[in-house]
């Protein structure tokens, strides 16, 4: 037997006990001809003690004994001197007897503690390592946790867990397909899904009723700090459901999760269509830990000679509460900031609501305090407050709007991580114009419905056409997304019509689902939660990486296994992939 107890189980009751302890050396320490080590394992932290009566055997193994040397101790449980109330184990030591060297450790690259010395780069490249921390593996116990919280309501309600396969064939689903070359199948592809989403659908069709699974996907696309190539969602699918019974089923999930895995009780989950949301916040995805909603002032402002905003479609912003006091070089950093190309403003106007009533303002030339006074009624500011006006470009800049409002509340501190504000976003327009392929895409994917009372748009105004779709968004972070599907084979061919799809493309692409179709599809709706951002989320962590044991860096790379990696020429020749460099 390796260890009877682990490192984080003893305690004053145990005085006199028998122990055998295994794990990794945290630090040694030599005190008055005493040796102290720090032996850890994943549950806790306990002091070992050799006295300088320990055998010369043991003195000699201490000698060599380095940090993360994996040991094996026995010896006796005793009350230790002086108490360390920081842990749960630091009342007792335990007396040594035998000591055993399990496995030499080589000197880390970088310290093992809660904070480590280890830049970002190197934590990565040794991840075993890294994960021997403290806050790293803690977010994985919450993952595995979350996980079988999750597992669990759904059993509960009849969900059927159900794997779908990973080489598969292209889903649109927006993003670019990692693909895989097949052997058997000269010069052609399996592609990784982006989701299990056609899967889940035929898994309707077949009657499965209720659908889920914890599932991989892969998306080629550019990195973010909420975005891994590879990601799991919690991926589910319901039969003979309209809208409100997805809400209200993965409302009770969020709110299940909250209960059980945070002690936090969550009221229920506003509504908000996508257009208030835009309106609003400048964003699908608005935070609603804070007000500062945007205002569109255009109305107010145009008309006084002031060419910037005459000339603009919009002009709005925002009323940072009690920011008066901005001093001229917050302002000025406050302008470049929302200058930048991420942002993309031409200026910043500005506006404070002196104590004395008046108001001050960067475009005094042209506004009148009385002028002014409109500004500010409009944004139902008072003294104390600051206004902050963007103009151009409605959509972008409602975008500029979004951010600043965000970057204003990070500031201010409104954006607190222990408190938790879902809302359900509905309402997305079904289609979205792409000024590059010049023509419209699904905002979410094909198979999302439209909305029955706007199908007569669908040929004449598809722009209108709003989408029976819905985003869960917790803290200004999209952590769900999903719709209710078309179930009908001719409205699924009308949207892929739309789409540009010609009948031979949507025939080879999708003809399986179509075909499906035709064999009594029931009514069916689904949801996909990104797991790793639900995560991140519940950990208070500002990016998704920290909540995958083995993430890959911004570039898409695992820098410890180093990958991606060339293969050799036997392998791509095997796969038909090697380039005849003599034909070229
Ligand atoms: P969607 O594309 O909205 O919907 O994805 C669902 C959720 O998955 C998460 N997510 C990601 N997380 C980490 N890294 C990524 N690269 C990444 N991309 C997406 C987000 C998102 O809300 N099949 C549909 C769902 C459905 O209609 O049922 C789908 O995949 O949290």
């Amino acid at each position: 037997m390796y260890r009877t107890h682990t490192c984080g189980e003893l305690r004053l009751e145990n005085q006199g006990n028998d122990t055998t302890l295994a794990g990794w050396v945290q630090r040694k320490r030599e005190l008055g001809g005493m040796t102290f080590v720090d032996l850890r394992d994943r549950y806790g932290i306990t002091q070992l003690v050799f006295d300088e009566n320990s055998s010369p055997e043991i003195t000699e193994k201490l000698k060599k004994l380095g940090r993360e040397f994996v040991i094996q101790a026995s010896g006796t449980v005793r009350e230790r001197s002086s108490k360390n109330k920081n842990i749960p184990t630091g009342e007792i030591e335990i007396d040594v007897k035998e000591l055993k060297v399990l496995s030499p450790s080589a000197v880390p690259p970088f310290t093992i503690e809660d904070e480590s010395d280890g830049g970002d780069d190197i934590r990565m490249k040794y991840r075993y390592l890294d994960l021997r921390r403290n806050p790293v593996r803690e977010n994985l116990v919450l993952r595995s946790k979350m996980g079988h919280a999750i597992r669990s309501y759904l059993n509960d309600q009849e969900f059927i867990e159900t794997e779908t396969p990973v080489l598969i064939k292209s889903t649109p689903e927006g993003a670019r397909d990692f693909v895989v070359p097949s052997r058997m199948n000269p010069g052609e592809f399996y592609a990784l899904p982006q989701s299990p989403q056609v899967f889940k659908q035929l898994l309707m069709v077949a009657g499965f009723d209720r659908y889920y699974q914890i599932v991989k996907c892969f998306r080629d696309e550019d990195l973010r700090a909420d975005r891994q190539p590879e990601f799991t969602q919690i991926d589910c699918e319901m039969a003979f459901v309209e809208q409100d019974d997805i809400l209200s089923t993965f409302e009770g999930l969020t709110k299940y999760l909250f209960r059980t895995v945070k002690n936090v009780e969550i009221e229920d989950f506003p509504r908000m269509p996508y257009s208030e949301a835009m309106e609003n916040y400048g964003s699908d995805k608005p935070d609603t830990r804070f007000e500062m909603l945007i205002k569109n002032i255009s109305d107010v402002v145009k008309g006084k000679g002031f060419k910037v905003f005459d000339d603009a479609e919009f002009v709005g912003g925002i009323c940072a509460e009690g920011c008066a006091d901005f001093t001229r070089k917050q302002l000025d950093e406050l302008t470049n900031w929302v200058k930048r190309p991420q942002i993309g403003a031409k200026g910043l106007v500005y506006v404070k609501c002196n104590e004395d009533g008046t108001f001050k303002s960067s475009v005094d030339k042209f506004y009148s305090q009385e002028d002014l006074k409109e500004w500010v009624e409009a944004f139902g500011a008072k003294v104390g407050d600051l206004l902050l006006v963007l103009s151009g470009d409605k959509s972008d800049m409602l975008d500029a709007i979004g951010e600043l409002r965000l970057e204003m509340g990070n500031r201010l501190g409104l954006r607190d991580k222990n408190t938790f504000k879902p809302l359900w976003v509905v309402d997305f327009p079904l289609l979205e114009w792409d000024e590059d392929s010049n023509r419209f895409h699904a905002m979410h994917h094909p198979f999302t419905s439209p909305k029955p009372e706007d199908l007569e748009l669908l040929e004449t105004d598809p722009g209108k056409v709003r989408a029976n779709a819905y985003d869960l968004v917790i803290n200004g972070v999209e952590i769900g997304g999903g719709s209710v599907r078309i179930f009908n084979s001719e409205l699924q061919s009308r949207m892929f019509d739309l789409l540009g799809f010609t009948k031979e493309e949507a025939e080879s692409q999708f003809g399986f689902l179509m075909s499906a179709f035709k064999y009594g599809a029931p009514p069916h709706a689904g949801i996909a939660f990104g797991f790793d951002r639900l995560v991140s989320l519940f950990a208070g962590l500002d990016s998704i990486r920290d909540t995958i044991a083995f993430p890959k860096n911004n570039s898409g790379r695992d820098v410890m296994i180093d990958s991606p990696s060339t293969i050799a020429d036997a392998q791509l020749e095997e796969l038909n992939l090697k380039l005849d460099l003599k034909e070229e």
